[in-house]
């Protein structure tokens, strides 16, 4: 399962790049705004430190208009991903911009339908967001399943982006699954290497090596 990075903001991102964690980059206007940067110059950053797609969202409605936002996007860098929302707007703009070879990223899918018609408008990958349906007390693993079983029954290729991950648990259930990337905030990457009984037997470790009175170095 590949690795994205939830976020705009780029010492974190280059943290965890230095660590070969990071397959990708999704950015959306409320991490924009988060990050307080400049949508064209944090994109660039971002897509020249990391190999992988960065995604960057449209925030036009009409599907004209997401087109041009989107081919002005895309201009940024060879490796972005141009967000669209799951709208018919978003799907025309998407059908559009993957006909010319551009890689699209459908954003904000809470359906196994919505994910279907995404596939049929040629999208790179498919958000569907998991932790807000949580929110509202639906169960968003369940939709990754459902989604991995169409996209495989069927033979489309389109990525099951696993987006909207709030914690540790999400990501072992997204594996499972079999999500082809899961998006995640740098801090629930942080919290994969952690472990109580690892804290314990580190100190147990280190305690007793202190008593041999050796040194490796
Ligand atoms: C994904 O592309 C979105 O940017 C993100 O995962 C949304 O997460 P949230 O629901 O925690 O805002």
């Amino acid at each position: 399962m590949k690795f994205f990075v939830d976020t705009a903001e780029i010492d974190a991102i280059a943290e965890l790049n230095e660590l070969g964690m990071v397959d990708g980059v999704t950015t959306n206007p409320s991490l924009i705004l988060k990050s307080g940067r400049d949508i064209i110059e944090v994109t660039k950053e971002i897509a020249d430190l990391v190999d992988g797609p960065v995604s960057a969202e449209v925030v036009a409605t009409q599907a004209e208009a997401m087109i041009e936002e989107g081919r002005k996007l895309a201009g940024i860098a060879d490796n972005i991903a141009i967000k669209l929302p799951l709208t018919w707007n978003g799907l025309k703009a998407c059908k559009t911009l993957s006909s010319e070879g551009r890689m699209v990223n459908v954003t904000l899918c809470f359906s196994s339908n919505q994910a279907l018609l995404a596939a049929k408008a040629g999208a790179a990958f498919i958000s569907p967001f998991i932790g807000r349906l949580d929110d509202i007390n639906l169960d968003g693993m369940e939709l990754i399943a459902d989604i991995r079983q169409i996209y495989d029954t069927y033979g489309f290729e389109t990525e099951i982006l696993a987006a909207s991950i709030r914690n540790v648990n999400h990501v072992t259930d997204c594996a499972r699954t079999g999500a082809d990337v899961m998006t995640a905030p740098p801090e629930v990457i942080h919290k994969l290497a952690l472990h109580p009984l690892t804290d314990k037997g580190l100190e147990t470790f280190l305690n007793d090596w202190e008593k041999t009175g050796q040194k490796i170095l």
